[in-house]
């Protein structure tokens, strides 16, 4: 089975950290307008509600027992003119904060995705890309049910709250203290059962999350699952894992649901038992019905109030774990980078010095061990060695992707730890034997290392890469769609879209790995033919497992288990014992007709 287990979170710590809701301050900061224009009309509307108590009251008082009809009109009209007020305040409120809900999330998504543009390569060693996009889409969903809804609730509620209490107060001080006697009784389930859900929300996000990982790992690899006929397999671990994601959430929902019927009962009991107080003094003359009618609405209106607060509190449960794991990917250190530049006219001049290296998620076992090298403006390097000798780890701590443990790599004679990434990467163009290419035309895909690049550049780049000849079988030539990654190409001609790309970018040193691996014999060196022109005007680093490239090189490079085990030229390398005469003899014979042919 290709899939580890899931990784069982650390235990959600005991208190709700309301602080990380602070993720929101500065999106809102920004639409500060319609935010106290969303308070203002939550003001209006409690306070109109909590009149309309007072409206009760006269309308029994003075309009019913009295007997006045024309009371009883202006009763009427007065409590229709509030009822209307409030169905405008509560339009104008949810058109607000539905607003602020959906421009708030959009912002806070952008600003993580930014901050993890930003992050270290070794990040994304340890967090699967589907995990993350989860993040993005699932967390900040819940952020918008806070922003675009619970949150107005909770506040509108919790003014009707404290309003009810104070006009409860107002109306009958003695209810009153009876009425909040019960509060405590409230509490104790709403602390128990909240904690219970948070844990629960936790529980479920990193289920979903690893299920969002689950589906686009499948469906990126979906050749090699159909090709080893893994599709039952796959469904059945989807079944597991949703049926654990099932269980936790129907956990969930069924705290949930006894701390809402909890709190209803105790509310409404304890509501049942003033009336009866009240209606004692009713009969007694200490209070007029308009009052007790009014207290009781009071009573409903704090009650229910404190009631949806229960449930308000649970969505405060399940987001506060996303708006943590959110600001937990927001305070990730990001990327220390170098202040220093490159001069204007580099030269292409490399050292690295005596250079070790791990992996962070191996620190114990390093794949790089003492390696110096110095390289001339315009030479061209060949880089050998067996697979897994750590080749490619060079061109990573090269590209700034990684920085050596000890060591040092200088560029130009300054040390590449003090020079800004981006100008350590306007210096280097890598290819990779991959060839990873986005989901757009070809046309976007060679632009991408220069936007603003000239028709004759593109032209140029696009030539030395032979890439006419696939251009020209293309539907739509240069603009023909490539599809997810590049599927729609050849793995041959994907690699010769990232060299046309690399040679856009039009960098002073080329990194080459193994880039053009995926070609035929002929074509690869047609194609080293064609790069000759370019190359020849500056450094090049070329990582193969050909002969072919390594012979048109001027040193070779043998690595062995991440250190150097020999350099020279290549009838030096043949003089010595060693890895390099093995590896040449393997390639030799049908290597060196394939050059007479293409030449
Ligand atoms: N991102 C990574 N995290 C942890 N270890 C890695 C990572 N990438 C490579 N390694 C390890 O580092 C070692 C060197 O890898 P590297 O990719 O540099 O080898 P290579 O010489 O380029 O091999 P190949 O010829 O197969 O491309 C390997 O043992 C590999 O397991
Ligand atoms: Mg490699």
């Amino acid at each position: 089975m290709r899939h580890h287990r899931l990784k069982k979170a650390p235990p959600a710590p005991k208190q709700l950290r309301l602080a990380a809701f602070s993720i929101l301050f500065e999106p809102l900061k920004q639409h500060k307008g319609r935010v106290i224009a969303a308070i203002l009309t939550l003001f209006l509307t409690a306070f109109v509600v909590l009149a309309a108590g007072w409206g009760i009251r006269q309308f029994i008082d003075e309009g019913l027992i009295t007997g006045d009809r024309r009371r009883l009109d202006w009763a009427l009209l007065i409590l229709t003119g509030t009822t209307l007020f409030i169905a405008f305040c509560s339009y104008l409120r949810s058109y607000l904060v539905s607003w602020l809900g959906e421009a708030v999330i959009g912002s806070l998504r952008r600003k993580v995705f930014e901050h993890l543009l930003h992050m270290d390569v070794s990040f994304f060693d340890e967090n699967r890309p589907g995990e993350l996009t989860a993040r993005l889409t699932t967390d900040t969903n819940l952020m918008q049910l806070i922003v675009g809804a619970s949150f107005s609730v909770a506040m509108r509620n919790f003014l009707l709250m404290i309003g009810g209490i104070v006009m409860m107060f107002l109306t009958s001080p003695k209810l009153t203290l009876y009425t909040l006697v019960l509060i405590p009784f409230i509490l104790i389930p709403l602390l128990t059962f909240g904690n219970k859900i948070r844990h629960y929300s936790k529980e479920n996000q990193r289920c979903l999350a690893h299920i969002s990982g689950f589906f686009e790992e499948t469906f990126s690899h979906i050749k090699t699952v159909q090709g080893y006929g893994h599709e039952a397999r796959e469904a059945q671990y989807l079944r597991e894992l949703s049926k654990e994601s099932f269980q936790i959430t129907v956990k969930r929902i069924l705290a949930r649901s006894t701390l809402v019927c909890l709190v209803m009962l105790l509310a409404f009991c304890g509501v049942n038992f003033v009336l009866w107080c009240g209606g004692q003094d009713v009969i007694d003359g200490v209070l007029s019905p308009g009052a007790l009618s009014a207290f009781l609405f009071y009573a409903v209106l704090a009650a229910s109030s404190a009631g949806s607060f229960s449930e308000l509190y649970g969505d405060l449960q399940r987001t506060v774990g996303a708006a943590e794991r959110l600001l937990s990917l927001l305070s990730l250190p990001k990327r220390v980078d170098g202040t220093r530049a490159l001069p204007s006219n580099p030269r292409g001049i490399i050292a690295i010095h005596n250079v070790t290296f791990a992996y962070p998620t191996h620190p114990q076992k390093p794949v790089v061990e003492n390696f110096t090298l110095s390289v001339a403006p315009g030479e061209k390097i060949a880089i050998v060695g067996l697979s897994g000798s750590g080749k490619s780890t060079i061109f990573s701590m090269l590209m700034k992707f990684y920085a050596p443990q000890s060591g040092s790599i200088f560029i130009e004679g300054l040390n590449l730890k003090e020079l800004k990434s981006d100008e350590v990467r306007r210096y280097f163009a890598m290819v990779g034997h991959d060839a990873p290419l986005f989901s757009a035309t070809l046309y976007e895909n060679i632009l991408y290392a220069q936007p603003d690049a000239t028709p004759a550049e593109i032209n140029y780049a696009i030539h030395c890469a032979r890439l006419d000849d696939v251009i020209a079988k293309l539907p739509h030539g240069l603009k023909t769609y490539i599809g997810t990654k590049g599927t729609r190409l050849s793995a041959g001609q994907k690699q010769r879209v990232a060299l046309a790309r690399a040679i856009l970018h039009n960098p002073t040193v080329l990194l080459l790995d193994e880039a053009t691996n995926a070609l035929d014999a002929e074509n690869e060196a047609l194609v080293q033919k064609s790069i000759y022109d370019f190359m020849s005007t500056r450094t090049t680093l070329v990582i193969a497992h050909s002969l072919t490239t390594v012979l048109q090189c001027d040193r070779i490079v043998v690595m062995h288990d991440g250190k150097i085990e020999a350099v020279g030229t290549h009838a030096e390398l043949m003089e010595q014992e060693g890895s390099y005469r093995r590896f040449a003899k393997h390639q030799l014979q049908p290597q060196v007709s394939k050059i007479k042919r293409v030449s």
